[in-house]
């Protein structure tokens, strides 16, 4: 069974296919970051704009790399929440289309949720029950995945995510946008205990807030106009590690889970990645991350949560679906949209 995975919920324009909901046949990612980067962030209108002009290319030259034809396509998947609305509509739009073109069904797929299959990808033999921790550009949230359709989330961030509290720091000391690969790689060559930054909200809960840090690293930046960026990076990532570790490894415990499933952007992070698995083991946990490129954002993770519900639960979409902004990911997947007359092709 083919299906065609497409994400067009920010900034990148996705496609993927998927053999069997497991095997990838081609990934593509168009960044549009170039556009983007001399407003310090994404421009919605120009993303929806761009997105409507690459997608259809971005299909044809993944198909071509998977080596068929639009007649092997089973199945429609594609991001319809949350994110920003023009750019959902435009990938939700030429998904319909397609579906429709082709006589094939098409399921609408949770953003968050898609990032949790790029563990399923990557780890098919390590199933849920898990804690799962979302850390991207616009989120960062602590979910008790029971199944790939029960999502609880239990902690998310008051204020910045841990990707933007990044964005942040960069756009303050000119290493452009999105800023994580940057401070990843400075990091790497500083002293993570050079700054002592706070960490808000430790051992409180399991809700997080970012947006302090920042604006602790604007005033010791007013202090220190001349910063070593190796030694501001190492620690600021640092400080954002602590928080999403601590909270993470407390809420396995709580909610008696012995795996955590890191995905995300920020999950790419190599100090993440060194630091969690040892910290995790001390508690008698196992941590797993993806490969990067399934941790930022992709289209074949799309493709995979689609597969899964078609295939497993026996769901798709009305044509009639619209995207969400804001779709929660609790309860997204339990209440299957009844079939309408117009239902998918
Ligand atoms: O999941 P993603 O590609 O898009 C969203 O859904 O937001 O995440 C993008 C975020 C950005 O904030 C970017 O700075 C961060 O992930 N990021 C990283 C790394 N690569 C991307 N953060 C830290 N280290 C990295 N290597
Ligand atoms: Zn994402």
């Amino acid at each position: 069974m083919i299906t065609l995975g497409i994400e067009t919920s920010c900034d990148e324009t996705a496609v993927a296919i998927l053999r069997d909901g497991h095997e990838i046949l081609a990934s593509s990612v168009y960044s549009q970051v170039d556009l983007h980067a001399r407003y310090g962030g994404v421009v919605p209108e120009i993303a929806s704009r761009d997105h409507l002009k690459k997608l259809p290319y971005l299909v044809e030259e993944t198909l071509g790399e998977a080596g068929i034809g639009w007649c092997d396509i089973d199945l429609v998947g594609v991001t319809d929440g949350p994110g920003l609305i023009g750019p959902l509509v435009v990938g939700v739009s030429y998904a319909k289309g397609l579906s429709v073109a082709l006589g094939v069904p098409f399921v609408g797929v949770h953003h968050l949720a898609a990032h949790l299959f790029a563990h399923r990808l990557s780890y098919p033999d390590v199933p849920p029950p898990f804690l799962g921790l979302i850390v991207s550009g616009g989120h960062t949230e602590l979910v008790v995945v029971k199944d790939w359709d029960d999502f609880r989330v239990v902690g998310t961030t008051r204020d910045d995510a841990a990707g933007e509290a990044l964005d942040k720091l960069g756009r303050l000391v000119g290493l452009g946008y999105p800023a994580g690969p940057a401070i990843d790689a400075l990091a790497r060559k500083g002293n993570p205990e050079a700054i002592p930054f706070p960490r808000p909200m430790l051992g409180e809960g399991f809700d997080m807030s970012f947006a302090g840090l920042k604006t602790a690293a604007v005033r010791w930046l007013k202090e220190h106009p001349h910063p070593n960026l190796s030694d501001l990076c190492a620690s600021y990532l640092e400080a954002i590690v602590d928080v999403l570790v601590d909270k993470a490894i407390r809420a396995a415990r709580i909610y008696e889970l012995r795996r955590i499933v890191v995905v995300g952007g920020v999950a790419a992070n190599t100090r993440l990645r060194e630091v969690f698995p040892t910290r995790a083991a001390e508690r008698g946990m196992e941590v797993f991350f993806p490969p990067a490129e399934l941790c930022t954002d992709n289209a074949a993770m799309v493709a995979a949560c689609a597969h899964f519900r078609f295939a497993e639960r026996g769901h798709r979409d009305p044509l009639s679906l619209s995207p969400d902004a804001n779709l929660p990911l609790e309860g997204w997947g339990k209440a299957a949209v009844p079939e309408g007359p117009d239902g998918g092709g």
